[in-house]
């Protein structure tokens, strides 16, 4: 089994280059089977969610071919199948877009509901709501969403909470229906809005997403045609590394991002007493860490823009060594705080009550063997590694790959001493350098 293995106590210093968003590219890649020909897609990082999305798009008929490791191209002439493998769907969560895609190209779609991180519930009612206002049918068969249309019409839909995937599957569902379709109370992250622009560039016709209102003028399937696109860079792995930076007390210039998508990462960094320099005209933001005891503080997480649930375990990292006591509040999901067990390991002092983490900072973190339990968590591991006394090993790390391309590459950029393993002998752990 692989893990990380990582000496903790070097702070990160230098640049390191943002990759592709994970949760852009996991919508534009389906999304790009809705054109008549085919799509460049540039800027994709190279995380196993993308591997994931290139298996089913394969399987179902559609062609990848790669340009070079951060380029595809998809050819969707052979697309011949509406069902999507079973397993192949309920080994991620974005596998739910291609149910809003092949409604839209076949008007019958077969997909398993999804897996993903699990972190508490995380329902389908708001998508298949969708769907159903638009006019099609769903059934669930044997743990797959049976979904068929003879036509699909605009129509007026109002998100009961507020949803980045039942955003998206709207958007890819009414796409070409016939008609106005109007989507309220929708999510507003960089990632809606990237997929947005990318249809239209196909020729699609969105208003109105990165705020709480879009409206979709349905067009004829005919007029998609192929493009090149460029994928947004991810907020959330530069705000991972920001925090990391932060946390040990280093200086780091996260490069190739928009700073815009950071702001609320780089304010409650700031309150916590950070430095945070952000310069748009070169697409960077520099992190330098405090060399006095963070500031505790208080911060709940929000749909985009607020903070972002995605930078909650990561944010917890490193107020695990704040001074005084701070509150982080969950307030996306049900339940998001599996992963504070992991971190009682390494001496963190959190109390979880219901939706809030209370944190009591620590002098310091001291190492032991810990696990991602899903995505983020992993990253909040990875940190608290960082800064620990002594060798933490972080199994389990085929999460953090899900959504974090070569981050111990990256890492060791930075000057951290961390090594990927896949042998389950101690020994591997002596031998970090
Ligand atoms: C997307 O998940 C992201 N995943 C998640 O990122 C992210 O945490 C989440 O959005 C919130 O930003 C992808 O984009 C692949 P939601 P999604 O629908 O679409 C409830 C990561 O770390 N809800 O915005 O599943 C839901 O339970 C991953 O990169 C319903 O009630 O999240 C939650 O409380 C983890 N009914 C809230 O809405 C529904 O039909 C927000 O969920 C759908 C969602």
């Amino acid at each position: 089994m692989e893990k990380f293995i990582i000496r903790g106590g070097k702070p990160l210093r230098g640049e390191v280059a943002i990759g592709g968003a994970k949760n852009a590219v996991v919508a534009i890649l389906p999304a790009a089977l809705l054109a008549n020909d085919k799509c460049v897609i540039r800027n994709i990082p190279c995380i196993s969610d993308v591997a994931m999305d290139i298996d089913i798009i394969r399987d179902i008929g559609g062609a990848v071919r790669l340009i070079d490791r951060h380029t595809l191209e998809i050819d969707p002439s052979g697309l011949r199948d509406v069902e999507v493998p079973y397993e192949l769907a309920r080994s991620m969560r974005a596998s739910y877009y291609f149910l809003g895609v092949l409604l839209t190209k076949f008007r019958h779609a077969l997909v398993s509901h999804p897996g993903g991180c699990n972190f508490g519930d995380r329902p389908m009612d708001q998508h298949i709501k969708c769907f159903n206002a638009l006019g099609a049918t769903c059934e669930l068969v044997k743990g797959a969403y049976d979904m068929s249309a003879e036509r699909l019409l605009g129509t007026q839909i109002y998100f009961d909470k507020v949803t980045v995937g039942a955003t998206i599957n709207a958007m890819l569902s009414s796409v070409c229906a016939e008609g106005l379709t109007i989507l309220e109370n929708a999510a507003r992250e960089p990632h809606v809005v990237d997929l947005a622009n990318f249809l239209n560039t196909m020729g699609a016709h969105i208003i109105g997403a990165g705020t709480d209102v879009i409206k979709i003028r349905g067009v004829p399937q005919s007029s998609l045609c192929g493009v090149d696109y460029t994928i947004i860079p991810d907020q959330i792995e530069a705000g991972t590394y920001m925090v990391a930076a932060a946390a040990t007390r280093g200086d780091v210039t996260v490069t190739g991002v928009i700073p815009k998508h950071l702001e609320s990462i780089t304010m409650k960094l700031r309150d916590v007493g950070a430095k945070v320099i952000e310069d748009n005209e070169h697409e960077s933001v520099r992190v330098i860490g405090s060399d006095k005891p963070y500031r505790s503080t208080s911060c709940i997480t929000l749909p985009h823009p607020g903070f972002p649930t995605d930078m909650q375990p990561q944010f917890t990292a490193l107020l695990t060594m704040a001074s005084g006591v701070s509150m982080l509040s969950e307030g996306v999901f049900d339940t998001r705080f599996r992963y504070v067990d992991e971190l009682r390991r390494l001496g963190a002092n959190i109390k979880v009550d219901g939706k809030t983490a209370i944190i009591t900072g620590v002098e310091r973190l001291t190492s032991a063997p810990t696990r991602a339990l899903d995505l983020r968590a992993g990253a909040a591991l990875m940190i608290a590694g960082l800064c620990a006394e002594g060798v933490t090993e972080i199994e389990e790390i085929h999460h953090i790959e899900r959504g974090y391309e070569d981050m111990e590459v990256k890492l060791r950029g930075l000057g951290a001493d961390i090594k990927k393993i896949n042998r389950p002998d101690k020994v591997a752990a002596a031998n970090v350098v």
